[in-house]
C-alpha cells in the first residue's frame, strides 16, 4: 500500500479549491506584466491568470517536484523551476512575487536568505504579495487526530486526512499530516514545520530585507488587519 508523490499532488488540488485568497493574489498577478510565483505548488494560481488573459511572463519555483510536474504539465508555457526561495537565481526580472496558500510559512531557518532571493528577483519598485496565519489565532491547536476530515481523492478513493502537531518551539511549528483510509489505516505520513510571525516580527524581517510594508490586511478582502483576523496579509515593495 501507500500513496505516491503524485497522488498526493493531485489530492492537493482536490483539498485546495480556489477560493477569496486565490483572487486576492490573481488581482496582483494580472496588474503585473512579469509574475513570480514562489512556492507555486501544482501552479493552479499562474494557470488561472493565463486562463483569463495573462499574455506576459510567469514564473514558478517549488522544491516538490511532484507537485511542480503537475504544474508544468497544466502549464507548459510558463517556467517552472524546481528549488526553494533560497535558491532564485533570477536578478531584477519581475514586477510581482507572491507567496500564495501561506507558502512562506515555509521559510524557517532559510527566511532570511530567501527575502533576500525574492527581493532581488524582483524589478526596482516591485511588490511582494504574501499571506501567513496570524499565530495569536493558534490554528496549529485544532491540528490534532480529534479533527480528522474525509476526502474522496481524484481517483475516487476514500481517504481520510489526520493532522498532529509534535512540536511548537518559538514561532515554529512542526506538525504531520497523514493520508490515511476510513480505517485510519495510514497510507503516507508528511511532516512539515510552518514558522508562525506576528505583525512585528514580520514588519522586522522584511525592513531589514530591504522591503517597505506598502499595505497590510486581516483579509481577502483587504479589511484592516486585527489581532482576530486568521491571517496576516502583506504587500510589501523593494525599496
Ligand atoms: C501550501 S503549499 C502552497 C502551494 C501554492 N502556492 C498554492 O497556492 O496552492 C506550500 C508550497 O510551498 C512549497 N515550499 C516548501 N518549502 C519551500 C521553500 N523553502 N521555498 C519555496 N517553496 C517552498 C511546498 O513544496 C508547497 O508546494
Amino acid at each position: 500500500m501507500g500513496y505516491s508523490d503524485a497522488d498526493a499532488a493531485a489530492l492537493y488540488d482536490v483539498l485546495n479549491k480556489w477560493g477569496p485568497s486565490d483572487d486576492f493574489y490573481l488581482s496582483y498577478v494580472m496588474g503585473a506584466a512579469s509574475v513570480l510565483d514562489v512556492g507555486c505548488g501544482t501552479g493552479g494560481l499562474l494557470v488561472r491568470a493565463r486562463e483569463d488573459g495573462h499574455t506576459g511572463r510567469l514564473a514558478g519555483i517549488d522544491p516538490d517536484v511532484a507537485m511542480l510536474d503537475r504544474a508544468r504539465k497544466r502549464l507548459p508555457d510558463a517556467e517552472w523551476v524546481e528549488g526553494k526561495a533560497a535558491d532564485l537565481a533570477w536578478v531584477g526580472e519581475f514586477e510581482v512575487a507572491v507567496m500564495a496558500s501561506n507558502a512562506f510559512q515555509f521559510l524557517v531557518a532559510d527566511l532570511e536568505e530567501s527575502l533576500a532571493r525574492i527581493r532581488t528577483a524582483l524589478a526596482d519598485g516591485g511588490r511582494f504579495v504574501f499571506g501567513t496565519r496570524n499565530p495569536e489565532v493558534r490554528e496549529w491547536e485544532s491540528w490534532n487526530p480529534s479533527n480528522p476530515f474525509d476526502v474522496v481523492d481524484h481517483n475516487g478513493r476514500e481517504l481520510r486526512m489526520i493532522y498532529h502537531v509534535e512540536n511548537v518551539e518559538g514561532d515554529a511549528v512542526t506538525f504531520t499530516e497523514t493520508t490515511a483510509l476510513r480505517d485510519n489505516t495510514p497510507l503516507r505520513t508528511d511532516r512539515a514545520t510552518l514558522n508562525f510571525l506576528g505583525v512585528d516580527a514580520l514588519n522586522a524581517v522584511l525592513t531589514k530585507a530591504g522591503f517597505t510594508v506598502e499595505a497590510q490586511y486581516g483579509d481577502w478582502d483587504r479589511s484592516p488587519f486585527k489581532s482576530t483576523s486568521e491571517n496576516i496579509i502583506i504587500v510589501a515593495r523593494k525599496l
